[in-house]
């Protein structure tokens, strides 16, 4: 089933609470949460305490996507303050696997990130650790970019090693995902979608995800 991992980074982040609350009834069913140091990317956003403070104005799932050097170091605070995944980039796990077994331990779905230019062969050997796998389709610190068309060929490529394995991971994508892109990812076999400026605008946020997801839906030859 394709699901929208609405970002609230392209939020109003002065009434977060009710930009959520539109999103989920336009038919989000995940908080995409951006997390973002200033180091590992250039811009910075925000961390546990927001987690903590959106963790009661939803039941959805809260999608924590760290694009942190060293995110060991704040795992524990994550599932604190109630994340239910976290993901994190490959590029910055010296130990990649023993950072997936703590995000595990702590009692959240982990999973993998990679950048634009990462090769997929970087996460062979956690695949069968993972709840996820996320392609970033643009390179990650900022919302609204261009999205990069040859993500379409890694998530099918990483689909093949999906089923090859005989393995569950969801495939999850993230950047410049619309409505004219949301089609394209769906087909090649991505199933958690974050979108962010194209579902939060002022008054259109509901029919904006209600759009998304049809045309999602249709993609993936699924009757909503
Ligand atoms: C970018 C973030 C994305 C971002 C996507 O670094 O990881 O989640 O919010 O924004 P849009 O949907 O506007 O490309
Ligand atoms: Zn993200």
């Amino acid at each position: 089933m394709v699901e929208l991992a609405y970002s609230i980074l392209a939020a109003d982040f002065a009434h977060l609470a009710d930009e959520i609350a539109l999103a989920e009834q336009g038919g989000g069913t995940i908080c995409h949460v951006d997390v973002m140091d200033g180091h590992f990317v250039p811009n910075i956003t925000f961390g546990p305490p927001v987690v903590k403070a959106i963790r009661p104005v939803t039941k959805a799932p809260l999608d924590c996507h760290l694009m942190i050097e060293d995110p060991d170091k704040f795992i524990p605070a994550f599932a604190e303050a109630g994340a239910d995944m976290v993901s994190v980039q490959v590029e910055v796990c010296r130990h990649l696997n023993r950072t997936l077994q703590l995000i595990a331990d702590h009692g959240m779905k982990a999973g993998v990130v990679l950048n634009p230019a990462t090769p997929l062969e970087h996460v062979i050997e956690v695949l069968d650790m993972v709840h996820h796998v996320l392609i970033m389709s643009v390179n990650p610190g900022f919302g609204g970019q261009k999205f990069l068309p040859r993500s379409i060929d890694r998530i099918a490529t990483l689909r093949e090693m999906r089923d090859t394995a005989g393995l569950s991971f969801r495939i999850e994508v993230d950047g410049g995902i619309a409505h004219d892109t949301v089609a394209s990812v769906v087909e090649a076999g991505a199933d958690m979608l974050v979108a962010g400026s194209a579902i939060f605008q002022p008054g259109k946020t509901v029919a904006n995800a209600q759009d998304f997801l049809r045309v999602a839906r249709a993609a993936a030859g699924e009757t909503s």
